[in-house]
């Protein structure tokens, strides 16, 4: 290993390899977790098509040393909140491990340079959660937490008992699903997490009760609470949830505050592993905002962080 690193734009011929070191540090980094999704261990198609387009649009690098591809850089451009930004995915880079250390930051020079000349200021990458060693090497580079991609068995034994009615809502519930999730904007968009989430109409609630498994929960009559379960119709190597698999997306779940830490939302969790436990689902996926300080304990008690997205805001005045 004479350590020269050479960075240069990704050709076609490099798809193959790169797929390879990916899998391999995905192999390494989810090994011994049953609760990691190991479709990806075995299923290269996804993440080679993902790389022809990033190669055909120009959006990705490579990096050479000792005579052969170590590592890899491919990502997405697109306005986030308002703001110009690029996306490198979980798929979108891999190293050789005996070479990380140095390739991942001239990985990130090469490309930051190009971003910025192009007045591109937030980075955002997803690493595997595990991967302490790159999230060190990012977090020295300006990077700090943003999302978490957790997964779960469905199959593990929930012991909750909550004081609160629980049921499975009908298409007649829109109204009261609606004020819950009214109420939940408010929330997600209060300090410290800062998030702006779009409105629902109350037709698109009723379409989220066609569509997806919401169970309610109630203190006698008054509707407290609610988690809205929809199942995956295929694989997405983005967040790396698999086809068939549980996804606790869209509305999400929340539960009113003065209801907070009664168990409740254990309880509404176990409705949803039931669930899936009783139409063969055998993972859930969720995701969530570190900065939201109430999801980012409760999740971590019963699902396994993959995947961890990092994000970099530059100088907004540099190319002034
Ligand atoms: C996240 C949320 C659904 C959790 O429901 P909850 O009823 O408050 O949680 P529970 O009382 O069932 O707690 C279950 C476990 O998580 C732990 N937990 C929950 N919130 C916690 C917190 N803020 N800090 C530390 N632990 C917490 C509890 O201690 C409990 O652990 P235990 O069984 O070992 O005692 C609820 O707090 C909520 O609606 N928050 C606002 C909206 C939101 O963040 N939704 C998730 C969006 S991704």
């Amino acid at each position: 290993m004479n350590n020269k690193i050479l960075i240069y734009k990704m050709n076609e011929s490099d798809i193959e390899q790169s797929a390879g070191i990916w899998q391999s540090c995905f192999n390494d980094y989810s090994s011994g977790n049953e609760s990691f999704p190991s479709y990806w261990t075995h299923s290269s198609t996804e993440i080679k098509d993902f790389l022809i387009q990033k190669v055909k649009d120009g959006c990705a690098i490579a990096a050479e040393a000792d005579g052969k591809i170590i590592g890899y850089l491919a990502y997405d451009a697109f306005n986030f909140n308002g703001e110009e930004s690029v996306f490198c995915p979980s798929i979108g880079h891999a190293v050789i491990d005996d070479y990380a250390d140095k390739a991942y930051p001239l990985l990130y020079q090469a490309a930051a340079k190009d971003w910025v000349s192009r007045n591109i200021f937030n980075h955002m990458w997803t690493i595997n959660y595990n991967d302490t060693r790159l999230k060190k090497t990012l977090y020295d580079l300006g990077f700090g937490s943003y999302l978490i991609d957790a997964f779960a068995r469905t199959d593990a034994k929930l012991d909750a008992a909550s004081s609160y009615q629980i049921r499975k809502a009908s298409a007649n519930d829109a109204e009261i699903l609606y004020s819950l999730v009214e109420e939940s904007r408010e929330y997600y968009a209060s300090s410290p997490l800062f998030l702006k989430r779009d409105s629902y109409s109350i037709d698109d609630i009723s379409q989220i009760l066609t569509n997806g498994n919401v169970f309610i929960a109630f203190d006698n009559t008054i509707q407290v609470g609610f988690i809205n379960l929809s199942v995956s119709q295929e694989s997405n190597c983005i967040d790396l949830s698999v086809k068939n698999c549980g996804m606790i997306d869209e509305i999400g779940a929340y539960i009113k505050p003065e209801h907070r830490g009664n168990n409740l939302g254990k309880d509404l969790l176990k409705n949803v592993f039931n669930y899936c436990a009783s139409n063969n689902i055998e993972l859930i996926h969720v995701d969530f905002e570190t900065a939201n300080l109430f999801a980012n304990k409760f999740w971590k008690k019963y699902f396994s962080p993959v995947l961890l997205s990092v994000r970099r805001t530059i100088n907004k005045n540099i190319n002034d």
